[in-house]
C-alpha cells in the first residue's frame, strides 16, 4: 500500500530582499495578510492535508518565526483574565506541539534544492510534501489536500501546476507534459527558469510538491543549475524516467506573495473575503477607483 504523506518541508531561509527594508528585522514569512502571517496560511493548508510533522528550513535572523509557534503564556493569561474567548481561540489555533516541529538551519543560500536537501535526515523512505509559503493559494479545498487526493491515484511525484503568460515562463520551473485534458498530467520533462523563448510550455510549477524520497537522493547528486543554485526542479526531473512525475492543475487562485504586487493583491482579496472587513473595504475601493478614473 502506498504510504501516506505526513511530513512537510517549509523552505523559509530566504532573505526576502524584495521586501526591504521590512525584512531587515522581520522574516518575510511573518509578514501578514490581513491579520495572519504568511506562514500560518501554509501551516493551515498542510494540516488540512493531513500533515503531522512540520520541518522548517531556516537561516540566520529567522528567530521570530520560531517564537511565533511557541506558547504565549503571558498573553494567554491576560486574555483569559479579560474573558476574550474569541481571541484565545485564535491564539490556540496557532500553537503547535513541540514534537511536531523541527527547525534546520541552511547555513548558506545555495538554492531551493539545497534548502530541501538540508532536511534529508528527517525524511526516511516515505513521500514528503514541500510548501513554499510565498505561494498563497485561495481555494475551497486547500491545494495540498487536492493534491494528496490526486496523489493517491498516481505513482511517483507530483507538482502543482498553473498556466502563466508566455513572457513570465523564465521566472518558474516549466513542465513539458503529455497531451491531456484532465487535472493530472504526466510530465515528460521539466526545466527551471528557461531562457525566454525556449520554454517547453507555459505550464509553471507552483510551490506545492509531493515528492518521492528518491528526490532527496537526487538532490545530493546534482550540481548547480539555473542561477548557479541547486534546483529542486532538476532533482525532480530525474524522476521523469524513474517512478514518474505528474503535474496537477489545482483549483483555486494563486497569489505570488514573493512580489509586492502579488502581496497587495492577496491582501485585498483576503480582506474582501472576510465578513468583518468586506463592506468597509469595498466601499473604500470603489471610492478610490472613482477618484482615480
Ligand atoms: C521556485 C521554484 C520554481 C517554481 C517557483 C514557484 O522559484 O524554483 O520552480 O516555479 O518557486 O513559485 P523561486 O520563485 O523561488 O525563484
Amino acid at each position: 500500500m502506498k504510504r501516506s504523506v505526513t511530513k512537510a518541508i517549509f523552505p523559509v531561509a530566504g532573505l526576502g530582499t524584495r521586501f526591504l527594508p521590512a525584512t531587515k528585522s522581520v522574516p518575510k514569512e511573518i509578514m501578514t495578510l490581513v491579520d495572519r502571517p504568511l506562514i500560518q496560511y501554509a501551516i493551515d493548508e498542510a494540516r488540512a492535508a493531513g500533515i503531522k510533522e512540520f520541518i522548517f528550513v531556516t537561516s540566520r535572523g529567522k528567530s521570530a518565526l520560531e517564537d511565533y509557534f511557541d506558547d504565549a503564556p503571558v498573553l494567554e493569561q491576560e486574555l483569559r483574565r479579560k474573558k476574550k474567548k474569541d481571541l484565545l481561540d485564535i491564539l490556540k489555533s496557532t500553537t503547535m506541539d513541540s514534537g511536531q516541529i523541527a527547525y534546520i538551519r541552511q547555513h548558506r543560500a545555495r538554492g531551493l534544492g539545497h534548502a530541501v536537501a538540508c532536511a534529508r535526515r528527517l525524511i526516511h523512505n516515505e513521500p514528503f510534501a514541500v510548501i513554499l509559503p510565498d505561494d498563497v493559494i485561495a481555494a475551497n479545498k486547500p491545494c495540498l489536500e487536492q493534491m494528496v487526493e490526486a496523489y493517491a491515484e498516481t505513482e511517483g511525484s507530483m507538482v502543482a501546476a498553473m498556466e502563466v503568460p508566455a513572457d513570465r515562463t523564465s521566472s518558474y520551473g516549466i513542465l513539458d507534459v503529455e497531451e491531456g485534458e484532465g487535472q493530472t498530467l504526466r510530465v515528460r520533462g521539466m526545466v527551471e527558469k528557461p531562457e525566454p523563448g525556449t520554454a517547453p510550455s507555459n505550464l509553471a510549477v507552483i510551490g506545492r510538491y509531493i515528492l518521492s524520497p528518491r528526490v532527496m537522493k537526487h538532490l545530493s547528486g546534482i550540481g548547480e543549475g539555473a542561477g548557479g543554485e541547486i534546483q529542486l526542479t532538476d532533482a525532480i526531473a530525474r524522476e521523469v524516467g524513474g517512478d514518474g512525475v505528474h503535474g496537477f492543475r489545482f483549483e483555486g487562485q494563486r497569489y505570488d506573495c514573493g512580489s509586492k504586487a502579488g502581496f497587495l493583491q492577496a491582501t485585498v482579496a483576503f480582506g474582501l473575503a472576510r465578513d468583518d472587513l468586506r463592506d468597509e473595504l469595498s466601499e473604500f475601493l470603489s471610492a478610490l477607483s472613482l477618484s482615480t478614473s
